[in-house]
């Protein structure tokens, strides 16, 4: 999550940080980067994606000739499931980010990354979160998990409880993985928009993958700078939204007093996908 609490828009951007995606400002060369990346990805993905996200790619249309205008995506979108995607400059305060989740609306980065930075950047950028994340929110299931976070999102800051709740966001939304009749398929948006990434983390044998617990997951630190060392596989998309509809308080209460749990660690009471090796986050350790 951003650190911008109580921090004011940017100049031209509105109360809710929203601005104009001002599409017609896009150059050729950024239209051909969103190509490029496009099709690298969508090459990739079909038996490594869930049908969700696939099924959802399809029906939106995004390859398009370039950097999708969001007034289009929206006339596909709407109709479907109510969200919208919304343009805004970057990150946003937290509060900010909820309310708009909780009201069907995806804020999405309106610039485009450097040529450079093809395979990895800090902050989310129009390909992260158009090509990441909308493809999902055409999926009814996932679009009220989504919009239940917002709400979610909004109440965990009143109890102090948002480090737990961001690491719901970061192992099911960003990170997550889901069992199908042909085995594991991402349907995390950090994943499906990392060509290397989309690789390792179902093929790779370092990381450990676990059965999605939603307490467990809560407890879970994760890391921001590299592949992940932990993937959470949940049963169903359904199964994920039904372990979140209850309250959290009681969780909350007892996450208080509970200890963090390291990145790596496999618990006795882990239900174990894989074990991982580990070996590529021992080699970046040096
Ligand atoms: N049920 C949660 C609560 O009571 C809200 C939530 C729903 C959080 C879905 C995350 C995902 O706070
Ligand atoms: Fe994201």
């Amino acid at each position: 999550m951003a650190d911008l609490a109580g921090a004011e828009p940017p100049p031209g951007a509105a109360a809710d940080w929203t601005i104009d995606q001002r599409w017609d400002r896009y150059t050729s060369a950024e239209h051909a980067l969103w190509l490029t990346l496009y099709d690298r990805q969508a090459r990739l993905l079909p038996g490594r994606a869930c049908s969700a996200y696939l099924k959802g790619l399809e029906a939106l249309d995004l390859r398009g000739e370039g950097v999708p205008d969001f007034s289009r995506i929206n006339q596909r979108l709407a109709p479907m499931t109510g969200w919208r995607v919304v343009a805004v400059p970057g990150l946003v305060p937290d509060e900010v980010f909820f309310e708009h989740l909780a009201n069907r609306r995806f804020p999405a980065g309106a610039f485009i990354r450097a040529p450079e930075q093809l395979d990895y950047l800090q902050e989310p950028d129009v390909f992260h979160d158009v090509f990441g994340h909308v493809p999902m929110l055409t999926d009814p299931t996932f679009a009220d998990y989504l919009q239940a976070y917002g709400q979610g999102g909004l109440r965990a800051m009143g109890l102090g409880q948002l480090t737990n709740l961001a690491r719901l966001y970061w192992y099911t939304v960003e990170f997550g993985l889901v069992r199908e009749a042909g085995g594991l398929r991402i349907y995390g948006a950090g994943i499906v928009s990392s060509r290397a990434e989309s690789i390792f983390a179902l093929d790779d044998p370092s990381p450990n993958r676990l059965a999605f617990e939603l307490e467990r997951v809560m407890r879970t630190r994760y890391r921001i700078d590299d592949f992940q060392q932990v993937y959470f596989v949940a049963p169903s998309l359904r199964a994920l939204l039904d372990a979140t509809l209850q309250d959290f308080s009681a969780l909350y209460a007892r996450l208080r007093g509970a200890a963090d749990i390291p990145i790596a660690t496999i618990l006795p009471t882990d239900d174990v996908v894989t074990r991982g090796t580990q070996a590529y986050a021992a080699s970046r350790a040096g």
